[in-house]
Parts: structure tokens; sequence; C-alpha cells
């Protein structure tokens, strides 16, 4: 069907006044008075719709009135032509109705709850405010592999389904294509009769194998979809999130920090410089002063923290936490928002945390209490960054390892790296769609995707 996207016509509307084109789309409003009838079309390319004009004495009476109906899908023929009013609008010519839509469409009025929203994933996505949320998540993404392009790091594709747990928390979703049985056992038996002759889970982070591919091509990134079976039911988890993992070789704890600010400066700005019609519906409707807030992080240098420091912030600030701060303890998010949002009103890096709290993979301290991990907590949001230099010497890392009890047969490979030619390395995983919160404002990481996964919700 040839046509032209509204997207098109808006910006380069010079070339289009005064001649014949084709648009399609839905039907957003529809207004009628006694000559003229006015629908406003939305075709998905940009968030503008455009005004149709139709004239009744000179349009298919039945074309008008399938044409009136919200939610109709429309290909329509006209004049693009300048208006007074609404910049540029279609004198309509003639008008053929794709889909009708009934009245029980759920989207007829202008404005709904988010929740509403939530119970029709699979319509919402025409609502403006899901449609502003598309267009940044595509842009977020084009502006991720832009960042890694240009500073010469390769993606790679790590596989989804794995037999080992990088995150060590046991919260792997597991794969199998073979139901219990009482004929086994033990659970080893089970596995073994299963499609990989082990026992297989979807991954919780490409990490791993992004460090193996790194210790040949230098600089690597993932970039695909996470599965954390975790039962935390709150606005900033997601069973199934998207994820951004970068390897960098000869890169120390201090390098990865540097990189990942700037990697974040850089996707914030190509957003804003990309997506202004976006931006502005976020910074009106979603989150008033985002668009200040944004240019503030990219003037602003973040805050690198000691974990000793932070955690002796947290115990002078007078606070009543929940939870009460002591060293070795993990920050929970009461804390992580004082850090960001009372005290330093920025992004912050929390470096060097206590190694019992954190993966076995990470760089051990001199100090042997503390590895040289951060985490990069936002204003609003929380952690968005897991980070660390790995260790590479063999005999600490498989120490770390055997002091978790994990099976040393099945991290082989892993270990491998270290044992030829290792190199200092670093890397870190950013949680895209808490990303894309940050960047909108949406509060709730259920509207930054198409169907959100969450524990009990599939
Ligand atoms: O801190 P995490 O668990 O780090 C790792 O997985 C490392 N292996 C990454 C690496 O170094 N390559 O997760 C990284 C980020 C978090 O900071 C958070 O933004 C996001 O992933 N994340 C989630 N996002 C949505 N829902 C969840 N359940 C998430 N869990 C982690």
């Amino acid at each position: 069907m040839k046509h032209t996207d509204i997207k098109v016509l808006f910006s380069n509307p010079t070339s289009y006044v005064d001649t014949t084109v084709v648009v399609c789309g839905w039907v957003r409003t529809a207004r009628d008075s006694k000559t003229v009838s006015f629908v406003e079309l939305n075709d998905g390319t940009c968030l503008k719709n455009l005004q149709l004009i139709i004239d009744k004495e000179k349009v298919d009476v039945d074309a008008i009135k399938g044409a009136m109906v919200v939610g109709a899908s429309l290909c329509v023929e006209g004049k693009f032509i300048v208006s007074e009013k609404n910049g540029y609008e279609m004198q309509t010519q003639s008008i053929t109705v794709l889909g009708e839509c009934p009245q029980d469409y759920p989207l007829q009025k202008k404005r709904h709850t988010l929740e509403f929203l939530r119970t029709i994933p699979h319509l919402r996505v025409r609502a403006r405010y899901f449609e502003a949320v598309f267009a940044v998540r595509h842009q977020l993404s084009l502006a991720i592999h832009e960042y890694f392009h240009k500073n010469n790091y390769k993606y790679v594709h790590a596989p989804i389904i794995t037999g080992s747990d990088c995150e060590g928390s046991g919260e792997m979703f597991r794969v199998t294509t073979q139901p219990w049985n009482a004929k086994y056992d033990k659970e080893g038996e089970y596995f073994a009769e299963d499609f990989f002759g082990k026992k297989a889970g979807l991954t919780v982070s490409a990490q791993l194998e992004g460090e193996m591919a790194a210790m040949g091509l230098g600089k690597i990134y993932t970039f695909g979809p996470t599965f954390r079976a975790e039962h935390s039911n709150t606005t900033r988890h997601l069973s199934e999130f998207w994820h951004v993992e970068p390897e960098v070789c000869f890169a120390e704890i201090d390098d990865i920090i540097e990189i990942a600010e700037d990697f974040i400066k850089s996707i914030i700005q190509n957003v804003l410089q990309n997506c202004p019609e976006e931006m502005e519906f976020f910074n009106q409707w979603v989150e008033k002063g985002l668009i200040e807030k944004l240019n503030h992080v990219l003037k602003s240098d973040f805050v690198k923290l000691d974990y000793t420091d932070a955690v002796e912030i947290l115990k002078q600030s007078g606070k009543e936490f929940k939870y009460t701060v002591e060293w070795g303890c993990d920050l929970q998010t009461e804390h992580e928002k004082y850090l960001t949002e009372e005290h330093f009103k920025k992004p912050v890096f929390i470096v060097n945390y206590p190694a019992d709290i954190k993966a076995f993979y990470m760089k051990q301290n001199a100090d042997g209490k503390t590895v040289a991990a951060t985490d990069l907590l936002v204003p609003g949001i929380g952690e968005i960054i897991g980070c660390s230099e790995r260790e590479w010497d063999y005999e600490k890392l498989k120490n770390a390892m055997l002091k978790r009890g994990m099976p040393l047969e099945s991290y082989q490979e892993y270990l491998d790296t270290r044992k030829f030619g290792s190199v200092p390395h670093s890397g870190f995983g950013l949680g895209f769609d808490r990303m894309l919160m940050y960047v909108t404002g949406v509060q709730n990481i259920r509207d930054t995707l198409l169907f959100p996964r969450t524990v009990g919700n599939l």
C-alpha cells in the first residue's frame, strides 16, 4: 500500500505542501460539525497527529461515517496544506476504512490511568504515552549501539540458555523439556536425561561469556534479555529485563567507572537531541523538570564514594531507617534514596563493597575485606549499574569460588581465561529498562516495555 509516513510529512513539510498524498493510520479523535468533519489521525511514526478536514459534500458519506470512530484504521488521500491553527493539515479527497472499530474499544477516552492501560498491554501502544515510551526506548537502544561502535567495541550475542548462574544467587529460571518422573531417585539422574544432559536455565547475566569474548576481542558488549526469578514485586524489578553488558580488557576499576559515566552521559545526550518532542511530552506530563534534571546530569561530575564512607554518611544522617546500617550490610532502597536524593542530589558510584555481599568474580582488594566493585545509584530509581574490576588472578579467583562452594568443574572454561594470558579487565551491567525510567521519568518499570514479565504475571 503506497503511502507516506506522517513523520515524513511533518519532518519535511515544504516538499509536500499542496501536493496530494496518501496516509494510513488510526483515528485518535473525531469531531463533527454541520458541513465539515475533523479527524485526528496517528500512524505511530511520530507523536503528532495529522488533522483531516473532511468536507461532507466532497467525500463519500459512508466512508465518513466509518472514519468518525475512534480506533478505526483508515487509508486517506488528500492534499497536504498549510493551516493557520495546526501548522499543517489534510484536505481530504477520499477515505477507505481499513478496519472498523466497535464500541467496546477500550481506548475511547483521551486519558486513561496507567493502571488501566497495564490491563490492556496489547492495545496500550496506541496511547500517546506509550508511543512516546517506545520512541525513546528505540532511540536509547540506538544510542547504546552508537556509543560502543564509535569506541571500537564489538557487539557479541551471548547464549540465553546457559548452565551457569553468573551472579551465584540462585535466581535462575529452569529450562527443561522433561517432566519430573518418580522413576528418578536423584536430581542428577533426572537432569542427565533432560534435553542438554544437564541442568540448564535462562541466563541471569551474559558477563561470563562476555569476559571470554573480551579476552580475544579486547572490548565487547552484549545487549539482550536477562532473566531473574526473584520474588521482588517492586516498581523496579522485572523477571525478564534488558541488560547492556560491556567488558573491557586492560581496564581497572577507575577506568571502567570513567567509561560508565561517559557512556551514561552520551546516551542521555543522544536521546535529548533526537527525541525532542517525546522528551517535551515527558517533561510536561510525566516528570516536571525532567529535561532540566538531565541537562544537570550532563554537566555535573558523578560522585565517587567509598562504601565505608557511605555507611558513615548514613549513620550520621540522623534519619530513622527501617534497616539499620552497619559496615558489611547491603544497602537498601531507603539508603540509596537518601544518598542520591537528599545528600548528593546526583548520581553516585559507591565503590569498594565488602567482599562477602558481592559476587565471586570481583577483584579482591589488598585490604582482604573489600572488592573493586561499584554500583551506580541515581535519584528516583536507585541502582542502574552493577560494575566491577574482575579478579584476574587464577588462584585468587579459584579460592573465591571454593569459598562459596561453587562446582569448579562447571567453570573450568572461565578459569582457563585466567590461565592463558590473563589480563586486568572490567565491566558493568546496565539495566536498560531502569535507564529508560530515568530518562523518561516513567515511575513503574512495567510501563517501559511491551509485555512486562513479573512474578505471577505472564
Ligand atoms: O547488579 P547486577 O546483578 O549485575 C550483574 O548482573 C553483573 N553480572 C553485570 C556485569 O558486570 N556485567 O545487574 C546489573 C543491573 C542492575 O544494576 C540493574 O540496573 C539491572 O541490571 N537489574 C534489573 N533490572 C530490572 N529488573 C531486575 N530484576 C533487575 N536485576 C538487575
